[in-house]
């Protein structure tokens, strides 16, 4: 089975899966099932629930405008959500929810094997990074403990919608990716190499870059 079909199979699994909360369509994610970038939003709102795609809504403009207008196309990444059913009012999904969905969530992300993740806002930064703030560390580049995924989390784009401070870090974030994914590329290649250099590499980048020193190596 390709990974586009792993998908597939994991999204049936996820609609005969009566157990999940929340009763609303569900909204699996899309892009390229080899995507090198996946972005991972909280919950579908009414259009994405209406659509049964994520991201299509005013916020989700937002988001794939700022794709299209840092070289990348909408076809390359990945985008989904951490909870895939919208929560009634559009509120934030509950840490049952979150729990209840994050398995599916972890298969997903296996089987797409990104070699970067940008959790979009607090709830799927959390995710990754339990102890991060979202206003202190998004546009970092940090790597997941548990899981050894880089992760940089930034400012959901509907918060970037409410205001200019978010909405330039926003921006900035994008601006970046391409020169963190070069330098993940580096790590990796020296990780391979050399334990030592690799250590070194990531530290210098931890410090020209400020990422956070405690969850990078
Ligand atoms: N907000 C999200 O977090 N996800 C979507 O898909 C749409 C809006």
């Amino acid at each position: 089975m390709n990974r586009g079909e792993e998908l597939e199979k994991l999204k049936k699994e996820m609609l005969a899966d009566k157990k999940l909360p929340l009763k609303t369509n569900l909204v699996f994610g899309e892009g390229n099932a080899g995507a090198e970038i996946l972005f991972i939003g909280e919950a579908p709102g009414a259009e994405e629930d209406k659509q049964k795609r994520p991201f299509v809504g005013r916020s989700g403009q937002l988001l794939r405008r700022m794709i299209r207008e840092n070289g990348l196309k909408e076809e390359d990444v990945y985008i989904t959500n951490i909870v895939k059913r919208r929560p009634p009012e559009n509120r934030d999904p509950l840490p049952e929810e979150i729990e209840k969905y994050k398995p599916y969530l972890a298969k997903q992300i296996a089987m797409i094997n990104p070699k970067i993740i940008v959790p979009l806002g607090r709830f799927s930064m959390n995710y990754f990074l339990p102890e991060a703030k979202i206003t202190r560390d998004q546009g970092k580049l940090f790597r997941a403990e548990e899981s050894g995924y880089y992760v940089v989390p930034m400012f959901h784009p509907a918060a970037a919608l409410r205001g200019t401070t978010a909405l330039n870090a926003f921006k900035e974030g994008f601006k970046n990716l391409p020169k963190i994914i070069k330098k993940i590329d580096e790590i990796k290649l020296s990780l391979g190499n050399k334990k030592e250099n690799g250590g070194k590499l990531a530290k210098d980048f931890i410090q020209s870059n400020k990422v956070n020193q405690g969850k990078l190596f």
